[in-house]
């Protein structure tokens, strides 16, 4: 990121970060701070401070400069955090010659891999409709995929040829460096000839929200493995911060298009690009999908941004229910709310679907418990309630799980419900959970005053 000097620092002259995160978060003056509830995780008490020229926040120790706030809020890389304040201020950002002036290998350009990308899901796509795309178009008939679905997405062919992508992309100018940069080629070690990454692959291409085409992932067509190959990062592609349909899925979730099967803000988490795409089919175009990868922070704060609640509908095997659990987790931190989904007689919300119809999946969703009874129900069916001592552990447990819920009126509720559920008076677990609070309020107290003090070090050492 070989800016010229001077540049970053007049652009930070222009962008006050009081005023860049203000437009984020409600600030209120403390002393020479400003303080107001944290945009990266949920509270209820103010811990984001902005100071001078930085920010940081007591809760969940995010922090940094203006520009790596824009980066966390906004979801960017460095260069295009730097145009966006650019773009804020009206300043001209230096060309990349300019930019890669001191560096010695030219890189690939976003530009270049974008446009990259769009070619080869052209490519992709005329393979499929083409002669040579008849077992792929068998299969995506056998996955009941209709000819809209496939179009809408951009499905496409990777033929069983070791040249076919490159010597196209090669004829259209783009170099062998790039080509490898962008991950459609790889380099055989034998030969130091270049051959096609995907190959004999139905390919899927990962669009961003601004209509680009970042990546592929592809699927064979029988039982070889990998099932799917996935481009790695790449100069426009982040596997953890990318999600599949995003793109489309925006769309309702802003409510720039109505939907009867769904509510705006609502979002539908899978865990594989054929939930995503038979859901889409059968209208619920909120399903959104990881690639390849669990959920990271910084996908719950992307969702965050669309979403006030997420339905998990991850896989029902045990990998799935692991993976909801960390999804839940995640979401939470960055104050989205949670609700599980469970997919009974079906592997996956694929097979659901297409077993059950839309109407089905639409009840499971209204059916669908939030994350405190998940919880409890998980914990009830862990222990033998009939015995003294299994059932005081699994109360205690419960019982720590209540006690996270910050509305009082929720919390009785869930008083009330594990009262009925295991025969225990409402007052002694009200008791159990007064003791519990007072323990976590002095271990957060203590946490507190720990980061207050590494914070103050800092700025005396800055
Ligand atoms: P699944 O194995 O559950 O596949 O992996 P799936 O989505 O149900 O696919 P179908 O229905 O068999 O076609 C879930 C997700 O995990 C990633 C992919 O993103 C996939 O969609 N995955 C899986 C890989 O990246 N590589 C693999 O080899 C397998
Ligand atoms: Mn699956």
């Amino acid at each position: 990121m070989a800016y010229p000097q001077g540049f970053i620092q007049e652009l930070k002259m222009r962008s006050p970060i009081q005023d860049v995160v203000g437009r984020y978060v409600e600030l209120k003056r403390a002393g020479r701070n400003l303080v107001g509830r944290c945009p990266f995780h949920s509270e209820k008490t103010p811990s984001f401070t902005v100071f001078e020229d930085n920010y940081h926040c007591f809760g969940c120790s995010a922090g940094g400069d203006v520009i790596t706030f824009v980066m966390q809020i906004e979801n960017l890389d460095y260069r295009d955090a730097v145009n966006f304040l650019a773009d804020r201020c009206a300043m001209t950002v230096p060309s990349d010659e300019r930019r890669y002036a001191n560096t010695q290998k030219p890189k690939l350009s976003r530009e270049r891999a974008f446009s990259m990308n769009k070619a080869a899901a052209r490519i992709f796509y005329e393979n499929l409709v083409s002669g040579d795309g008849e077992e792929a178009r068998n299969y995506l008939n056998s996955r009941k995929l209709s000819k809209s679905t496939i179009t809408r997405f951009g499905i496409g062919y990777a033929k069983n040829d070791f040249y076919d992508l490159y010597n196209k992309l090669t004829a259209l100018g783009y170099t062998k460096d790039e080509i490898k940069e962008n991950f459609l080629c790889g380099i055989s070690q034998k030969t130091g000839k270049p051959f096609d990454m995907f190959r004999n692959r139905v390919m899927f291409p990962i669009i961003d929200t601004s209509g680009n085409v970042i990546a592929f992932g592809g699927r064979v067509m029988d039982d070889s493995k990998p099932k799917y190959l996935n481009s790695s990062d790449t100069v426009v592609f982040s596997k953890g911060k990318s999600l599949f349909a995003l793109n489309y899925a925006k769309n309702v979730l802003l409510g720039n298009i109505e939907s009867s099967l769904v509510s705006q803000g609502e979002i539908i988490l899978c865990e594989g690009y054929m939930d995503v795409i038979s859901m889409h089919q059968a209208g619920f175009s909120n399903a959104v999908a990881t690639l390849g990868t669990a959920i990271t922070p910084e996908h719950a704060r992307v969702v965050s941004r669309y979403a006030k609640r997420a339905y998990l509908a991850y896989d029902s095997d045990e990998a799935g229910k692991k993976a909801a659990d960390k999804a839940m987790t995640l979401l939470n931190e960055v104050g989205v709310e949670t609700k599980i989904i469970k997919i009974d007689g079906a592997k996956d919300p694929d097979e659901y679907i297409k077993k059950f119809g839309a109407q089905s999946f639409k009840k499971l969703l209204s059916g669908s418990v939030g994350q405190i009874d998940f919880k409890l129900n998980g914990i009830l069916s862990k222990y033998n309630l009939s015995n003294p001592d299994e059932k005081l552990r699994a109360v205690d447990e419960c019982c720590d799980v209540i006690s996270t819920i910050y509305s009082e009126v929720k919390r009785d509720v869930y008083v009330q419900r594990l009262s009925q559920l295991t025969q225990i008076k409402t007052d002694s677990i009200n008791a159990r959970i007064a003791k519990g609070k007072k323990k976590a309020q002095r271990q957060e107290n203590t946490a507190r005053r720990e980061d207050v003090r590494k914070r103050h070090c800092i700025l005396m050492t800055e």
